[in-house]
This record gives C-alpha cells, sequence and structure tokens, in this order.
C-alpha cells in the first residue's frame, strides 16, 4: 500500500471516505450527491460507517461516512481506528483506491492527523498470508490519498510509513512458525537488515563464541534443542560517538516448550510467538535507522529454543551469567529471564544512557492487564513517563509496577546467588523483573512485559488475529522524544 498526500480537488475512481464526529455537519457536497441522511442512517456513533453510491455523479464510485463520536470522548486513536474501517471497506468490495478527507481535529496538528491514518491505514491493510497456497482470499488496497491543503500532512505520512511497515515486518516474521524462524534463520534476517542499511552493523555469537565469552545462561536454555543459539547484536550510527548511546534488548525464543518443566500440550503452539520481544527490536532498529535518528544504539537479541531432550538443563542446576552471578534454574520454563540475563549484563556493560528490554516473559502479566496493556518495570521514574506517554500517544499502553526492594527475598537461592522462580509463584511479573534488575548493574533500565499484547485473539480496529508487532511504535516513539533532548 501506498499512502500519498493530494489536494482536495483532485478526483479519482475509488470510494472516497469522510471522518466526523456526532457535532459535525455531513458536508454539503456529499448531500448534494446522496441527498439528505437521516439521523437514524448515519448517527456518527464511533466506527459506524455509511456507505452511499455517487450514482455516477462524482468520479468516486462510493462514499463512505465514518462515525468519530462525541467531541468529548474523542481519543486520537480513533483517527487510526476509522482509517481501518476504511480500508477494510475497500477490501470488502474490492476497490484497490482510497481516499480519506483529513479531518481536522483540535488539539492535533495536520501532521499528526495524516500519521495516524497512514499507521491505520497500512496496519489493517496487511494479512499474514505466505503459507497458504491460495491466495485470491487477499485483497491488497494499494492506494490511499490523503485529502489536504497542508503541506505538513507529507511529514506525517513519511513518519506513519515507517512506522506502520516496521510494524508489519515484525508481525510477519513473528508469525513463522518454529520449524522456519529459527534462532539461525533470525540471524540471517537481522544481517539481511544490517546489509541494507549503513548505518547498521552487525556482530553475531555463535555457540563456540557464547561459550568464549561466559554467557552459560543462554547456553544452558539451548542445551535442549538441536537448533544452537545465538546473540545477534545490532548497533546503530555505532561510529557516531559524540550521540547518545541507548541499549535495546528482546527476548528470541523461537519456541517455548517449558523444557524439562514441560509446559501443558493445550496452547503449547502459541509458544511459537516467544520470540516477539527480539522481533520488535528488529522492527524498531529498522524504523530508527529509516527515521535516521540522531542517537546511537545498541542491540542485543539472545536467540534460542527451550526443548526438553536428553542434554536439557535440569531443575536444580546451578549456571554462571556473563556477569558473573551464578543462578539457581528451579523451573526451566522461566527460560527467558535465563537468556536475558546474559544479553542485559553485555549491554549494560557498554554503558548506554537507558537500557530498555522487552519480552513476552510471564503469563501472570496475562492474568493481570489482559491483552491491553503491556506491563511496565523500571526504578527510573523519567523513564517511567518517556515510555507511559508514548503509550498513550501509540495507544500501545502500559502499566507500570512497582519493584520494591521488599520483593528481592523472594528471588535468593540457598545454593546460588538468585533463584530463578520464586517459592510461592505471587507477584510473578514482578519477581520476573526483579530477576532482570540484577543483571543490568547501575544502568538505567525499563523493562517491558509483553507477554499478551504481542498476539491479537479477537477483533481489533486495525490489527488483523496473529502477531501483533505491539511495542515497535512505542519504543520508537519513545526513542524520538529521547533524541529530542
Ligand atoms: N514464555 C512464557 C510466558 C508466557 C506465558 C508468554 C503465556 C505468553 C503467554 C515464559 O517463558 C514462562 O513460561 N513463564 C513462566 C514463569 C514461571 C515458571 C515463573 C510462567 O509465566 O508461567
Ligand atoms: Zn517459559
Ligand atoms: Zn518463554
Amino acid at each position: 500500500m501506498k499512502v500519498k498526500i493530494e489536494r482536495p480537488t483532485y478526483s479519482d475512481s475509488g470510494v472516497l471516505a469522510y471522518f466526523l464526529m456526532k457535532e459535525e455537519k455531513i458536508p454539503e457536497e456529499i448531500v448534494k450527491i446522496t441527498g439528505k441522511i437521516s439521523e437514524e442512517e448515519f448517527d456518527k456513533k464511533l466506527l459506524k460507517a455509511y456507505d452511499a453510491t455517487t450514482l455516477g455523479r462524482m468520479k468516486f464510485r462510493r462514499v463512505l461516512l465514518i462515525g468519530l463520536g462525541e467531541k468529548k470522548e474523542f481519543e486520537p486513536d480513533f483517527i487510526r481506528r476509522a482509517a481501518g474501517v476504511a480500508v477494510r471497506y475497500c477490501k470488502s468490495i474490492k476497490c484497490p483506491e482510497l481516499s480519506i478527507h483529513m479531518p481536522s481535529i483540535s488539539g492535533m496538528n495536520a501532521k499528526l492527523v495524516a500519521q495516524f491514518i497512514t499507521e491505520g491505514a497500512i496496519l489493517s491493510n496487511y494479512k499474514f498470508m505466505e503459507l497458504k497456497t491460495k491466495k485470491e482470499e487477499y485483497f491488497d488496497v494499494e492506494k490511499v490519498s490523503i485529502l489536504t491543503e497542508e503541506r505538513a500532512a507529507e511529514e506525517g505520512v513519511a513518519i506513519g510509513t515507517i512506522l506502520a511497515e516496521s510494524q508489519n515486518y515484525v508481525r510477519y516474521l513473528t508469525e513463522q512458525p518454529a520449524n522456519i524462524m529459527t534462532p539461525r534463520k533470525i540471524e540471517e534476517i537481522a544481517r539481511r537488515l544490517a546489509r541494507e542499511k549503513d548505518s547498521l552493523s552487525i556482530t553475531v555469537f555463535d555457540e563456540k563464541m557464547l561459550k568464549k565469552k561466559g554467557m552459560n545462561a543462554l547456553l544452558a536454555v539451548a542445551r535442549g534443542s538441536s537448533e544452537p543459539p545465538r546473540l545477534v547484536i545490532l548497533e546503530y550510527n555505532k561510529e557516531k560517538k559524540s550521540l547518545p548511546l541507548y541499549g535495546l534488548v528482546g527476548k528470541g525464543i523461537t519456541f517455548d516448550s517449558g523444557g524439562i518443566s514441560i509446559k501443558p500440550s493445550a496452547n503449547m503452539h502459541e509458544m511459537k510467538y516467544d520470540k516477539s520481544g527480539a522481533l520488535v527490536v528488529l522492527g524498531v532498529i529498522r524504523a530508527v535507522a529509516e527515521l535516521k535518528l540522531p542517537i546511537r544504539l545498541i542491540a542485543a537479541l539472545p536467540l534460542a529454543e527451550n526443548m526438553p531432550d536428553g542434554n536439557a538443563q535440569k531443575p536444580g542446576d546451578v549456571v554462571k551469567a556473563y556477569n558473573g552471578k551464578t543462578i539457581e534454574v528451579l523451573n526451566t520454563d522461566a527460560e527467558g529471564r535465563l537468556i536475558l540475563a546474559d544479553a542485559l549484563s553485555f549491554v549494560s556493560e557498554k554503558n548506554p544512557e537507558a537500557i530498555i528490554d522487552v519480552a513476552t516473559l510471564t503469563g501472570a502479566i496475562l492474568v493481570a492487564l489482559g491483552r491491553h496493556g503491556a506491563g511496565l518495570f523500571t526504578t527510573d521514574d523519567k523513564l517511567a513517563k518517556i515510555l507511559e506517554e508514548a503509550g498513550n500517544r501509540t495507544y500501545e499502553r502500559v502499566w507500570r509496577f512497582p519493584i520494591w526492594k521488599e520483593y528481592e527475598e523472594m528471588m535468593k537461592s540457598d545454593v546460588a546467588d538468585i533463584k530463578n522462580i520464586s517459592n510461592t509463584g505471587e507477584a510473578g511479573s514482578i519477581t520476573g523483573a526483579i530477576f532482570l534488575k540484577e543483571f543490568v548493574g547501575k544502568t538505567k533500565w525499563a523493562h517491558l512485559d509483553i507477554a499478551g499484547v504481542d498476539l491479537i485473539n479477537t477483533s481489533h480496529p486495525y490489527l488483523e488475529k496473529g502477531a501483533s508487532g505491539i511495542g515497535v511504535r512505542l519504543i520508537t516513539e519513545a526513542l524520538i522524544f529521547l533524541s529530542k533532548r
């Protein structure tokens, strides 16, 4: 899909969409064609649509009016949702061209409105179809024109396109099953991304190197699988030493069977999504490189498959992580924190201004928040605020949990420095974060637990079922903010 800005006088075939708040009148030029539209026919309730044929009196085949609801209840995300409604409508009537009359929204500038329309359109146009041999069910809306005189809208389209395409890139990669998207395959994809962008460089630690470096927590998780682990390190603007450096870490478990602490078989297939964090980081890097943000980034993607073969790690094993701390592995299903331990201590060694990690870490976060928000854990109030605001803007919302000192007791081991689960299982997401905190040293750090939001399993206004790519726009937005400081 290509999104463009055109003048309102421009006319084309296809569908013309208007977004209208309850308080707004239906534009004269539309009433002239359709005749009077009563309140009963179109009540302008949020995302309610009214479609009218133009009977050949306009170049557009059809006009689609979409409600934005009452002014006082308006939220900026409604713009993305309305764009999603328009695109889905075009798909349903197999119309490849859509024009959207840009609404003027108080409190939002033209650039932002155009950005959100673009995001909603590109995100709702995407569906994972690659593994189906019959393609005909899929209809692509090829062109979206945003009709406005405002030249500032161009920039919004450019930013929105980068963000939404980066998110779709992540959705595509994350949806791939574990027999295809192995640690080595993700390595290959990261290498391709690094080749495509001059500002990126890549280093990959294979098993031999991981052993040499003492990344034994990552190695321990991978032991039970025939797929070898990797640590992929991507650096953006590596040579530009005067720019501030930020660290990113993403959990990349390509399949989480639980290992010897094996999971129940119901829904185990969903554990192919346990690589979401690593792929979100890949998407953020893609977006940051395309936006050419004036920062430096170092990202570490620990990649492994968690399986239970004869060589697998066992409950009770003790491993020494990259930072020298010993970990008692009481449950092999709490594997994400093990691979993150090595990656976080590796990145913190580079002294970034802050590290953000993103991981499908705990089922407990899904219990707490459902699928409507990610858990945020940080000791830094400024970082919390930046991520909360970025979450509200992108509608990839986060909710902050405490990581009080008292929780630290729960993770103390009798035989090692720390254990990977608490005895009680209480506060499961928080104790997970407490574990991670042991591996970041003094670096400012925020942890995002995306178990839940990584997967869409009900109807959503602009995301199809499947891998969501949620986290890409959130973290990129936070980095855009940080790049302006
Ligand atoms: N990958 C899972 C977390 C998860 C659960 C993600 C459900 C998405 C949906 C993680 O590795 C895990 O198994 N965590 C355990 C931790 C426990 C053993 C302390 C969990 O949440 O049960
Ligand atoms: Zn697990
Ligand atoms: Zn896991």
